[in-house]
């Protein structure tokens, strides 16, 4: 393989267009080529770029933010935080609501809660799950599983099943059968379609183990019209900046517990006791959100369903327009589920896929007539200066959580293969799902004549 300045990479027939930095040799990859290939013709990119989701601001955020700063109350204290709880609370049908700096914040606190519940409160440099494991989502975002990590443990990550793209049940019963000792399961709602939660929950109950919903991604999104949130004994939103709303950042811990929302609420504002001076009986963190952010967060707050239903049209849109194609949206039970279609995401069919090859940071992809890969589609839309992603990495495939146990439906989904007797056949979900999905641009400011482009290039890809 040879690397020269704005040249093409070739590595036995497959294609990438890479630029070399000649002060450092560093490599990155450009996408202008795709548009002389002859499949593209005609086609030319956005003048601005569209986003995978981005804030939508309605002026609202302004007046109380601007409050805040009038009154003074520009602090971790102050009516805008008041308010985002209580609203928060009402939406969600919570009975509690505890704003926090970020939804990574809300998910330490909630596992750190349940591991204290389950094993006592451990000493100072001491985590709450050490040496304990726990039962985590494997598709999905790192932040819902590095707080098991924060508090010593050792996430053991279930396999994905291919309905809603969420935790398999039937892979989370086989945990439980190799390690009947865990009491705690972390799961999420990928991409704002809700899991199998009920199931879920009925095998947390089976084996007496407590549960954190990570709904970051999901806020308003309903199961059996119940809020995605609050079927486990914790669970935690995001107003991240790529959310349906956002508060620039921000969290949300939700809990049916009043001593729970306390113990959070005291927590994220260093574990005060109550005395005139500092005095602290255990660990304190820094989590509590600003009463500025939470200015942003109420005034989006209203807007929440009218963000909704621009991304459900968003991906009915994005169904429509790929029919045809060898690829299906990411889908959801529409029986049990309402999802609030926070990522439109498309799957190409197994034998519609191109060949194409990822390392740790970099991936080739060779073109072929009526087939396409994720790298080429994501490329093609690089290229028209649309922003789409790879599906989240599953976590058993992350280096960093690459020595920790990964169960699937057929049992444990590491050493699988024996150079003595053919692989029985199992399937890794998550990794097949990584290998052949793409996060589609999803940003709710889009207009329909936008993603007609966006489709018509990805319809290019298969040419
Ligand atoms: C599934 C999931 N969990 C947790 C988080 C963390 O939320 P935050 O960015 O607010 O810390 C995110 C988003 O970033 C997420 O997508």
């Amino acid at each position: 393989m040879e690397f020269r300045k704005n040249s093409a990479v070739s590595f036995d027939g497959y294609q990438r267009r890479v630029v070399v930095d000649p002060a450092n040799c560093a490599v990155s990859a450009t996408y202008d080529y795709i548009l002389n290939d002859p499949r593209f013709e005609g086609i030319t990119p956005f003048e601005n770029k569209i986003w995978l989701s981005s804030p939508t601001m309605h002026g609202d955020e302004q007046k109380w933010v601007d409050e805040a700063i009038q009154t003074n109350w520009v602090s971790t204290v102050g009516a805008n935080i008041n308010e985002v709880e209580r609203i928060t609370a009402e939406m969600t049908g919570s009975k509690y609501a505890v704003a926090l700096s970020a939804g990574t914040a809300a998910l330490h606190l909630g596992i750190k809660l349940c591991a204290e519940k389950l094993y006592g409160q451990p000493k100072a440099g001491h985590g709450s799950l050490e040496g304990k494991k726990v039962f985590a989502s494997d598709m999905t975002f790192d932040a819902t599983v590095n707080p098991i990590a924060y508090e010593g443990g050792e996430a053991v990550f279930i396999d994905t099943e291919y309905d809603t793209w969420n935790m398999d049940p039937t892979a989370l019963e086989k945990a439980f059968e190799l390690y009947p000792e865990v009491r705690l399961i972390v799961v999420a709602h990928l991409y704002g379609t809700p899991g199998k939660i009920d199931e879920i929950k009925a095998i947390a109950d089976k084996h007496n183990a407590l549960i954190v919903e990570d709904a970051a991604e999901s806020f308003c999104a309903t199961y059996k019209g119940k809020q995605t949130g609050t079927f486990g004994d914790v669970g935690v939103l995001s107003w991240n900046g790529n959310k349906i709303i956002t508060g620039s950042s921000g969290g949300m811990l939700l809990t049916d517990s009043e001593e729970w929302a306390n113990k959070a609420r005291k927590w994220s504002t260093q574990s005060r006791e109550d005395a005139a001076w500092y005095q602290h009986e255990e660990l304190g963190y820094n989590y509590r959100m600003s009463n500025i952010v939470a200015g942003v967060v109420r005034g989006q707050l209203p807007y929440t369903m009218e963000h909704v239903a621009q991304k459900k049209a968003i991906y009915e849109r994005y169904k429509e327009g790929l029919k045809g194609l060898p690829v299906k949206m990411n889908p959801f039970d529409s029986e049990t589920s309402e999802p609030n279609c926070w990522l439109s995401c498309l799957l190409i069919d197994e034998e519609a896929m191109a060949p194409f090859v990822r390392g740790e940071k970099e991936s080739l992809y060779r073109s072929e007539p009526g087939k396409s890969s994720p790298t080429e589609i994501l490329d093609a839309l690089a290229a028209i200066n649309a922003e789409g992603r790879p599906i989240w990495k599953p976590m058993h495939m992350q280096p960093i959580y690459r020595s920790n146990p990964f169960i699937t439906a057929h049992g444990s989904g590491r050493a699988r293969s024996n150079a003595y007797i053919s692989e029985n056949g199992a399937v890794d979900v998550g990794a097949d799902i990584f290998n052949r999905g793409i996060c589609l641009p999803s940003d709710n400011k889009i207009t329909p004549e936008q993603q007609d482009i966006i489709i018509d290039v990805i319809q290019r890809c298969f040419r």
